[in-house]
């Protein structure tokens, strides 16, 4: 065999091998990476303002929050996920408290603990207007409990 045959032969078998290394790990990272996103979006619309009463939290199963309504004060978002091992708590309004059924603790009105084992108080979202009017919530953005928005 020549020695440029030899040479020729060489480099091609070298470019031939790191191209297969190279498509093996673009596989295993693609293995790696899922497709899609099982995590819901953290940010989102609930509904026009009407949509919701003055008086008693409404209960947004699927967003595990409360939108509250106040005439004086505006809309506020709490997030119904108990801080103790994420239960979803429930606000009964006789007490005006949201309960855990989990283990019994129990937040004030405006989220604080007054009965554990949670150990922090309940989150509170921000919630804006949408450019065509309905109230959006973002989950990623947590606002002190004295947040309202006003429409
Ligand atoms: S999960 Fe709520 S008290 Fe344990």
């Amino acid at each position: 065999m020549k020695r440029r045959s030899f040479t020729s032969w060489g480099t091609a078998g070298l470019v031939a091998l790191c191209s297969a290394v190279g498509v093996s790990l673009g596989a295993v990272v693609r293995f790696l990476t899922p497709s899609v996103f099982y995590e819901p979006p953290q940010s989102f619309k609930i509904g026009n303002p009407a949509d919701f009463s003055f008086g008693p939290p409404t209960f947004l199963a699927e967003e595990k929050i409360f939108v509250f309504r106040d005439r004086e004060k505006g809309f506020a978002v709490a997030s119904a996920v108990c801080t103790h091992l994420g239960c979803t708590v429930g606000y009964f309004q006789d007490d005006q408290r949201f309960h855990c059924p989990c283990h019994g603790s129990v937040f004030a009105a405006d989220g604080a603990v007054e009965h554990g084992p949670a150990p922090r108080p309940l989150v509170w979202f921000e919630v804006t207007a949408a450019r065509d009017g309905q109230l959006k919530v973002d989950k990623d953005h947590v606002v002190p409990a004295t947040y309202r928005l006003m429409v």
